[in-house]
């Protein structure tokens, strides 16, 4: 039995696999391995934005990709960060200023995409603007889905993918045309709701009918996969996978805190973004979950207030609070190994976990 579905075979990939990475070889690699390649371009800037997506279509050649951002309604349109930042609360200043000495963090040397502008209305606009005008053949929205940017996307030929963690953000997503829908569950890295995923699938997929659904969270074995099928999904959405991969490439001391990590070394917190999120537990998270420490503030004021120190922490490795959107999905990643071969992983697992469900159907 060939490992495909009507959505794959319409998205022109050998498997109904798909992967979202903030980074370009990663995907790459995944185009090439037969899934469906999602770049992350919320941490991006519109100018990085097009040449990412020129870089991947030089490299992926007829392959698809498509370019996901974050298009959160309740950010506002203050785009002065400096003027932002000197007007956020003391005791929250004072807490950042006293994890930066008791971990003797460095300044960082480069900005970043968070040390150097605020999350705003007109950043998300702009962010658009170059997505629609890329050779992505489509376009995800997650943490948030205005209809009319579904669709602008749609206008422009843009597939269009929403991430959605519940069936009343389902019922939107259907509502605004989109193409497929993601049932994101809470067992996912990053931003996530409180549905598991197990709960949440078959829900999305009564609530989708004709529109393909993808299951996404806590993806890591082919039984998962196999399993998705059974929920009524036409593929898997994943992105912790890729995190424990060579092209991805991730500092020494973040990638060994993740292999070592299993599904209880991660946590849902506010620290990382004022969103809901789950990240990999680090003395990050438990300094932000002691009894002592200011509310984390929310979006987009809290990158505001942590961007400097995390930008300090990422490029100077200071192993104890580096951390990650990570899923619980890790526990299947505890070996470094190229996207081909995660991919091969995946697909013979599901094959064989196809074929046992058979076996035992048929007594
Ligand atoms: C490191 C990382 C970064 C992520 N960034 C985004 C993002 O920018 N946009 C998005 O739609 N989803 C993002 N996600 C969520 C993924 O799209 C996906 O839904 C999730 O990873 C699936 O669960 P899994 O982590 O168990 O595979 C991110 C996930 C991880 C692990």
């Amino acid at each position: 039995m060939a490992l495909t579905t009507p959505l794959a075979r319409k998205m022109g990939i050998r498997y109904p696999i798909f992967g979202l990475a903030h980074n370009i070889d990663v995907m790459v690699a995944l185009g090439k391995a037969g899934g469906y390649p999602v770049f992350g371009a919320a941490r991006s800037m519109p100018e990085e934005i097009a040449e990412e997506a020129r870089i991947m279509k030089d490299r992926l050649g007829d392959l698809p990709f498509g370019i996901d951002l974050m298009l959160p309604s309740t950010v506002g349109d203050d785009t002065d960060r400096e003027g932002t930042k000197s007007n956020l609360p003391d005791s929250h200043k004072a807490f950042v200023q006293e994890l930066t000495e008791k971990y003797k963090v460095p300044p960082a040397t480069k900005p970043t995409f968070f040390s150097s502008q605020i999350r705003s209305q007109q950043l998300f606009e702009e962010q658009m603007a170059a997505t629609l005008e890329s050779g992505a053949h489509s376009f995800a929205s997650a943490v948030g889905m205005p209809p009319e940017m579904i669709q602008r996307a749609k206008d422009h030929g843009k597939v269009t993918f929403s991430l959605v963690g519940a069936p009343r953000h389902a019922e939107k997503a259907k509502a605004a045309g989109v193409d497929v829908i993601v049932a994101q569950g809470y067992d996912a890295g990053g931003h996530t709701g409180p549905i598991g995923t197990f709960s949440l699938v078959p829900q999305v997929v009564e609530v989708a009918g004709d529109t393909p659904v993808l299951a996404a969270g806590g993806v890591g074995h082919g039984r998962h996969i196999a399993a998705s099928f059974g929920l009524g999904a036409q593929g898997v959405w994943l992105g912790t996978a890729w995190l424990a991969s060579k092209e991805h490439a991730l500092c020494d001391a973040l990638l060994n805190k993740l292999l070592k990590s299993d599904s209880l070394n991660t946590t849902i917190s506010l620290s990382h973004s004022g969103k809901s999120c789950r990240i990999v537990k680090s003395a990050w998270s438990e300094e932000w979950d002691r009894p002592d420490a200011p509310e984390p503030l929310k979006m987009p004021y809290q990158q505001v207030l942590t961007a400097d120190l995390v930008a300090g922490v990422n490029e100077h490795e200071i192993e104890p609070l580096l951390y990650e959107a990570t899923g619980q999905s890790i526990a299947w990643f505890n070996e470094l190994k190229t996207v081909d071969e995660i991919m091969q992983r995946l697909v013979s697992e599901t094959e064989v976990a196809l074929d046992n469900m058979q076996k035992q159907l048929a007594g």
